[in-house]
């Protein structure tokens, strides 16, 4: 499969190492605006300087493609991703789908009426932890999980489009937790309780900080604390998670995962207190490929199928409408219902 990647610096080298690994897929061409980050990269990766372009409609005149990556900021997803579809390419593209809810939705109106596919890099899905939690809940043998709590703290200075935006934590980066939380509770949000807040000491324009109280369609409860401004003791970009479960609870913390099992239920004099096995590490399952890896195969697989990949637009929409509800709960102050 031949493909065009539209932005190759920044996440772009992510993408880059993925399509170099890849027995099945190779380029086309590459669109990038920026002509020092072209030559940068066409010379650190090797790349055929004579197909990277200035814009898609001009790669897509020069090359033949099967499919389209879109590695560019937010801003610039819809005009990209609905032009690569209407032109009837399949797009593998970055989160967040776009950056605002209604052009997330002109994405996923558009896959929709071309039915081509349009799938959302959601990587944090395919990673050892997250994963081996999928695995461990969808087992069973802990029943049912009544809510589960998320932290996230990170302090990186990105420089760029986050430090200009509002909301950067929770668009750009709590984004892959929201849609953690979907996939783990194998569910949609119903309800949205939030505050978010800009620290003193915040490098970034928007709020840095959020407070989340999300109610599940499914009846678990979703709690998040969050900050991109954190000046020490940071978690895993994964976040810590605790999961509280009918018969014990599970941990995902500094990216390993423990189960305590509940034993017998304290009733009654002399037995008050419920008796647990002892704490158990899960160990990591191995993947044979991750992340992107994982993304791209998952996408080659779709498109010479003819199939879906797990995150098309037109699912990854609801991660959205979650994200964006949680915007409007902090903006305006009041519970927002999805
Ligand atoms: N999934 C993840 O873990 C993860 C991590 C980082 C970034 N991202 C996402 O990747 C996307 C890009 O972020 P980034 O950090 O790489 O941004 P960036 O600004 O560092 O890099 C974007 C690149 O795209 C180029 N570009 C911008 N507009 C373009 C256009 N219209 N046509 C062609 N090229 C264009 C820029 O010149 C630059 O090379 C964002 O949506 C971001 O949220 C995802």
């Amino acid at each position: 499969m031949k493909v065009i990647q539209v932005g190759i610096g920044g996440m772009g080298n992510a993408w880059l190492g993925a399509v170099q690994r890849s027995p099945q897929v190779e380029y086309a061409g590459f669109v990038e605006i920026n002509p020092e980050i072209a030559r940068a990269q066409a010379h650190a990766y090797s790349l055929d300087q004579s197909v990277i372009f200035a814009s898609l409609p001009a790669a897509l005149e020069q090359v033949d493609a099967d499919a389209v990556i879109n590695i560019t900021p937010p801003q610039f997803h819809r005009e990209l991703t609905v032009y690569a579809l209407e032109a009837g390419l399949p797009v593998l593209q970055e989160k967040p789908l776009a950056g605002t809810l209604d052009e997330a939705r002109a994405i996923a109106a558009a896959a929709e009426d071309t039915g081509v596919l349009c799938s959302v890099a959601q990587n944090y899905r395919y990673r050892p932890l997250t994963q081996t939690v999928k695995r461990v809940l969808e087992r069973g043998e802990l029943g049912a999980v009544a809510a589960v709590a998320a932290e996230f703290y990170k302090g990186p200075h990105f420089g760029g489009f986050r430090e200009e935006m509002s909301h950067p934590l929770i668009i750009d980066m709590s984004i892959h937790h929201f849609d953690l939380m979907r996939f783990f509770l194998g569910g949609d949000a119903q309800t949205i309780h939030a505050v978010s807040w800009n620290p003193p000491w915040s490098w970034f324009a928007g709020d840095a900080s959020a407070a989340v109280q999300i109610s599940f369609a499914n009846g678990a409860q979703a709690s998040y604390a969050g900050s991109w401004c954190s000046q020490a003791l940071e978690t895993s970009w994964n976040a810590n998670w605790r999961f509280e479960c009918e018969r014990g609870v599970l941990l995902a913390r500094d990216d390993r995962v423990t189960v305590q099992r509940l034993l017998s239920v304290g009733e009654g004099p002399g037995a008050l207190v419920n008796q647990h096995a002892l704490p158990e590490d899960v160990p990591l399952i191995d993947m044979e490929r991750e992340g992107q890896d994982y993304l791209l195969q998952e996408f080659y697989e779709a498109v010479t199928a003819g199939g879906q990949t797990a995150t098309t637009a037109q699912d990854n929409i609801h991660t959205m409408e979650l994200v964006f509800g949680i915007v409007r709960a902090c903006d305006g102050g009041q519970p927002v219902k999805l």
